[in-house]
């Protein structure tokens, strides 16, 4: 494992490359519990997909053996497929309730997601908001799509984006249906906090495993900032880590 900041490039980034996803994964939790153990109030950002889940099963064992406490920390989520209710197994709302919150011991009451339900869009994207804003994040997860995506922030989504409805690219929706019994199962809309309002976290911490995201990495990390990769804007956060395996950073 070692660390590496263009200072170039990106001034800010402060970039750790590992061996493998477990080494990544590891790396994530220690960052992830001393911020709770710091502040035991975090509000934490988090973020559903594969690359996550190694980092939450470290959490989750963290907390059986060391009983890091959860019980005052509040969380807010990415994105929300749209139609799905919560109950819904490849809903988001269950995938962190499932892979996480139960077993950390996070009440429902303390978590915030979009709700995949809502029929009026607008009044559900403004009820967002206004969370985001009662909520300011002290950190923020992150995996990164194949294409560049930060949250479901679509390339050529406004760096000024708060939360919207996207439809999804076709690329993220095939992504994405190795969850589901088959692709026609995908939403192809969902909710997703913007851009703008990603950027308002304290501290950010991008996840990337595989060869698979090593162009969307190095578009992220070398690339110019713009719109049509929405992670380049993450070259402009004071605070921001970004843990990659080998073969995710292979073109770094
Ligand atoms: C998930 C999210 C997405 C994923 C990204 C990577 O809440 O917002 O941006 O982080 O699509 O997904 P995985 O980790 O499944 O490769």
């Amino acid at each position: 494992m070692y660390r590496r900041k263009f200072a170039k490039e990106t001034q800010n980034m402060n970039i750790i490359i590992t061996d493998d996803y477990e080494q990544m994964s590891a790396r994530a939790a220690e960052i992830a519990v001393r911020t709770v153990t710091e502040n035991p109030n975090a509000v934490l950002g988090l973020a559903t997909g594969t690359t996550p889940l190694g980092l939450y099963k470290r959490l989750i064992a963290d907390r059986a053996q060391n009983g890091t406490d959860y019980s005052a920390v509040r969380t807010v989520n990415l994105d929300e497929y749209m139609g799905l209710p919560k109950t819904h197994e490849q809903s988001y709302a269950y995938f962190m309730r499932k892979n996480l919150f139960d077993a950390l011991g996070i009440a429902p009451e303390n978590t915030n997601i979009e709700d995949g339900t809502a029929t009026d869009e607008q009044a559900e994207c403004a009820r967002y908001d206004a969370t985001l804003e009662k909520l300011p994040r002290d950190f923020q997860l992150l995996g990164l799509g194949s294409n560049g995506h930060i949250a479901f922030n679509e390339p050529n989504t406004p760096f000024g984006s708060t939360t919207h409805v996207v439809t999804l690219a076709d690329s993220t929706v095939k992504d994405n249906s190795r969850l589901f019994s088959q692709i026609s199962e995908v939403p192809r809309k969902a909710f997703t906090m913007g851009l703008k309002s990603i950027m308002q976290a304290k501290k950010i911490l991008v996840l990337a495993s595989g060869a698979n995201k090593a162009d969307a990495v190095f578009g992220m990390v070398r690339g110019e900032v713009t719109e049509s990769l929405p992670a380049s804007v993450l070259q402009l956060h004071p605070d921001c880590t970004l843990i990659v395996d080998k073969a995710a950073a292979s073109k770094l």
